[in-house]
């Protein structure tokens, strides 16, 4: 089977055809991803209104080329998946409609995706992982861990509770005066900074629970900035190495609690640490997670960066996962701003 998926939930436009064979192998035939930084680069930040309209603008046409680039005509295909949620709601209207448009035109099932789900499976196309497995989730809008047990089966284990990691990466980077998004930014002058010379806090690193907390340290950083400003390029390149150091302890502490969770809840389960999300981007953190998994006996899977950020081929596939099992949505389904993988858990920072 072969699906459209469609992306708009935040500042990507992206559209992808995926192949699906019957024995559950992913191929993907195009992935067009269009990037909105320029759009918001003046304002430091996502505004969700220019965002829903630069979707309204770039949709169709990306759309066109995805069908042209994978060969294969809207009408032959067998379903149309797009993100339903969650997201910034303008945006995944925008992808939403235009999905039932196409769906109703052209006579196709309808697969409304939760973007996280997408996340969570992209790890079986790119590896052809069975179930079940952790995922760890960390990009500018989500952190966190989920016990993966099948297409439509999540358990989250911890969250945010407040910024979401790559949120807290773009947040120092502003405050230091560095480009968005600031991710790469921040890993970049780390690399040349001293990561001893300012200590940062690791919160809640004492209990025992798999959730996260970065605001706190985000106040350590201005604090340290504020105190020896104005700041050098040297005071600069300590601060981003202190405070990426922090994170990869945080991050490696709390993926060896899950995987002795796993272990412990899944016995007889050879345990498996899915990463996704743009910061998986970062080496600092990678090497981390890998002599985690490594003390741990896991296997590490961090599928293609291109991959762990938003795209298309995500929604396709978890949509072609869904359809596979006779799982598709009806016309009235509706837009979600928050919509966490895991119903029973509507509490702490749900939809984080
Ligand atoms: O998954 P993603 O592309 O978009 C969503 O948030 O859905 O993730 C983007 C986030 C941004 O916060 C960005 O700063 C962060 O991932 N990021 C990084 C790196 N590359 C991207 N954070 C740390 N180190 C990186 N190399
Ligand atoms: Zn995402």
């Amino acid at each position: 089977m072969r699906l459209l998926g469609i992306e708009t939930s935040c500042d990507e436009t992206a559209a992808a055809i995926v192949e699906r064979d019957p024995a559950g192998r992913g191929t993907i035939l195009s992935n067009i991803v269009r990037s909105q930084l320029d759009e918001h680069a003046p304002y430091g930040g996502v505004v969700p209104e220019l965002a829903a309209r630069a979707h309204v603008s770039h949709l169709d046409h990306i759309i066109a080329r995805a069908s042209a680039e994978a060969g294969v005509k809207l009408r032959d295909l067998d379903g149309i998946a797009a993100t339903a949620g969650p997201g910034l709601i303008g945006g995944v209207l925008v992808g939403l409609t235009t999905a039932k448009a196409l769906a109703a035109a052209l006579g196709k099932p309808l697969i409304a995706v939760n973007h996280l789900e997408a996340h969570a499976l992209t790890a079986r196309l790119t590896d052809g992982l069975a179930f079940p497995y952790l995922l760890l989730l960390v990009s500018g809008g989500h952190s966190q861990f989920v016990l993966v047990r099948g297409v439509g089966d999540y358990q989250r284990w911890g969250t945010t509770i407040d910024d979401a990691l790559g949120e807290a990466f773009d947040k120092v980077a502003k405050l230091l005066g560095l480009g968005n998004p600031g991710g790469p930014e921040v890993e970049r002058l780390a690399k040349s900074g001293n990561p001893l010379r300012f200590k940062f806090p690791r919160p809640l690193l004492k209990e025992h629970r798999l959730d996260f907390s970065f605001s706190g340290l985000k106040t350590a950083v201005r604090l340290a900035a504020e105190e020896i400003a104005p700041l050098t390029p040297k005071d600069v390149a300590d601060i981003c190495a202190g405070f990426q150091l922090a994170v990869t302890d945080i991050v490696r502490h709390r993926a060896a609690a899950a995987l002795s969770r796993f272990r412990a809840e899944l016995p007889g389960v050879a345990p498996v640490l899915v990463v996704a999300g743009g910061v998986a981007a970062n080496q600092a953190i990678g090497s981390g997670l890998r002599a985690v998994a490594a003390e741990a006996g896991a296997q590490l899977v961090v599928p293609p960066i291109p991959l762990c950020t938003d795209n298309g081929v995500m929604v396709a596939w978890a949509g072609a996962e869904r359809l596979a099992l006779g799982d598709t949505d009806g016309f009235e389904i509706s837009a979600k701003a928050r919509w966490p993988l895991d119903s029973a858990d509507m509490g702490l920072g749900h939809g984080h």
